[in-house]
C-alpha cells in the first residue's frame, strides 16, 4: 500500500532523556528528579533496543535530523550520547552533516561536558536560558544564574557550529520596556536562532496552584498580545524574524528537526514518553511510549520497546494535523498536499472568508499562511478550515 507522502517530507529521530536536576515549577514536560545516580549504561542499552525495534518498523530510511530532548539531556555522559548516535547510524542512513541537536541547561557542570558532546557528533545545542535577569531566573526556579548562562553561551559558540537558546516571556510583572531590552540583549548573544515562548500555566504544576490561588499573576490577554507583537518587531528588526509562532532565525538557520514536525514529516520517538509519527504499511502511525522512566526501561528489556499507545491515522486526521502543524509556519502550507492527504480540498468558501477577515493570506497559487492577526487566534483558524 502506498502513501501520498512517502519519502517527501523528512525523517527525524527524537530521543527523550527524562531526568532533571530539579523540577521547574512551570514545567509539565516528562521530566523526573532522581536522588540516586541514574544507571546510564542500562538506559543506553534500552535506547539501543528500542531503536532496533523502530528500525524494523520503518525499514531503511535516510535520517534528516536527530534531536536529543528532555528533560535535561545535558545530564547524559558524552559516552551515553555517543552510543545512542552510533546506534542510530547503525540502523538508518545518516548523511554527513545533518543537524544533531542536544538540549542543554546552562549550568557550569553541564557546560563542562560540551566538548564531549561535540566529539560524540552533536553539532547544535539548544540552551534553556529562560531569562537574562537573576530575580526572574530565581522565580522560575532555575538552577543557573545569568552569569553562568553567559559562560555556557560563550562556550557553546566556541564548540558547536550551531547554537540556539530558549527564553520564556510574559512573566509575572514583565513590562514591554523590560522585555524589549532583555530581548535585544539576548539577540546580541544569540548566534542565529532563538526560541521565545510565552509562559503558559500548565495544570498540575506548582505555578498552576499559585495562579489559581491568585498568588501568581500573568499578563492579561492584551498585555500578552502586546508582548508578542513586540517580540515579532524586535526580532525582525535584528535579522531574526519568526519562521514559526515561537521560533526565530537568521535565514537558513531554522531548526531542521522542528521543521520536520511542522512540515508534517515523519519521525520516530524513543525513550520515556516519546511520540513518533511515521508511515508504516501505507498508514501514518502514531506511537507513544510509557512515560515513567524505570517502567519504560523494564518494558524495553522484556519486550523490545516501550510503546503503550498506537494510533493509525485516517486521511482526514492527517489533514487536520497537517493544518495544525503547517499553519504555525510563516512559509504556510500547500493546499494541494491537504487534498492529496484527505482526498478532498479545503472548502474554498472558508478560505475566502478567513482571508476577508484578515486571518489568512494566499502566498502563491495554492499556498496559504496565517497573518500575524491569524497567528494569535490560530486554533480557531484551524478549526474553521478543518470543519
Ligand atoms: C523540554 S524544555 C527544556 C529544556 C531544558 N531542560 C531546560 O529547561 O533548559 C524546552 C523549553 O520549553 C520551554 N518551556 C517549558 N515549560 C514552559 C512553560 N510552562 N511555558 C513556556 N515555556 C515553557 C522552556 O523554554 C524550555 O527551555
Ligand atoms: S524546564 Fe527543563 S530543567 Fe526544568 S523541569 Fe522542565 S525539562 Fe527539566
Amino acid at each position: 500500500m502506498s502513501h501520498p507522502d512517502k519519502a517527501e517530507t523528512g525523517f527525524g529521530v527524537y530521543v527523550h532523556w527524562p531526568f532533571c536536576m530539579a523540577k521547574c515549577p512551570y514545567c509539565d514536560f516528562n521530566s523526573h528528579v532522581r536522588h540516586q545516580p541514574v544507571d546510564q549504561q542500562r538506559f543506553a542499552a534500552a535506547f539501543a533496543r528500542e531503536l532496533a525495534t523502530m528500525r524494523e518498523r520503518t525499514g531503511q530510511r535516510t535520517v534528516s535530523s536527530i534531536f536529543l530532548g528532555g528533560g535535561t539531556p545535558s545530564l547524559m555522559q558524552p559516552q551515553t550520547v555517543g552510543s545512542i548516535l552510533d546506534e542510530i547510524a547503525r540502523h538508518w542512513h545518516v548523511p554527513q552533516g545533518i543537524e544533531i541537536t542536544l538540549e542543554a541547561n546552562p549550568t557550569s557542570v553541564e557546560a563542562e561536558r560540551f566538548r564531549g558532546y561535540r566529539t560524540a557528533g552533536v553539532n547544535r545545542v539548544s540552551l534553556g536560558v529562560q531569562a537574562l535577569n537573576d530575580p526572574d531566573l530565581r522565580r522560575l526556579g532555575r538552577m543557573h544564574s545569568v552569569e553562568e548562562a553567559l559562560v555556557a553561551i560563550g562556550l557553546a559558540r566556541e564548540i558547536f557550529p550551531r547554537l540556539s537558546f530558549d527564553l520564556i516571556y510574559a512573566r509575572p510583572d514583565q513590562t514591554i520596556e523590560a522585555w524589549r531590552e532583555e530581548l535585544a540583549r539576548a539577540i546580541s548573544y544569540a548566534a542565529d536562532h532563538l526560541s521565545l515562548y510565552q509562559l503558559t500555566i500548565e495544570e498540575g504544576t506548582p505555578f498552576f496552584n499559585l495562579w489559581k490561588a491568585g498568588r501568581l499573576v500573568t499578563p492579561d490577554g492584551d498585555h500578552a498580545a502586546a508582548l508578542y507583537a513586540e517580540t515579532q518587531e524586535v526580532t525582525a528588526r535584528h535579522g531574526l524574524p519568526a519562521y514559526e509562532i515561537s521560533n526565530h532565525a537568521v535565514s537558513g538557520a531554522e531548526s531542521q528537526h522542528n521543521l520536520v514536525y511542522w512540515r508534517y514529516g515523519e519521525y520516530v520517538g524513543v525513550g520515556p514518553g516519546a511520540h513518533g509519527r511515521f508511515i508504516e504499511n501505507g498508514t501514518r502511525t502514531v506511537t507513544i511510549t510509557e512515560r515513567h522512566p524505570e517502567t519504560w526501561v523494564q518494558k524495553v528489556e522484556t519486550g523490545g520497546h516501550g510503546v503503550v499507545e498506537e494510533e493509525f491515522l485516517s486521511g482526514e486526521q492527517e489533514g487536520d494535523e497537517f493544518l495544525l502543524m503547517g499553519l504555525r509556519l510563516v512559509e504556510g502550507i500547500d493546499l494541494s498536499r491537504y487534498e492529496r492527504l484527505t482526498g478532498h480540498s479545503v472548502k474554498e468558501k472558508r478560505v475566502i472568508s478567513l482571508a476577508e477577515q484578515g486571518l489568512i493570506e494566499y502566498v502563491g497559487n495554492s499556498r496559504i499562511r496565517t497573518t500575524p492577526e491569524g497567528a494569535i487566534v490560530l486554533n480557531s483558524v484551524i478549526a474553521d478550515l478543518a470543519a
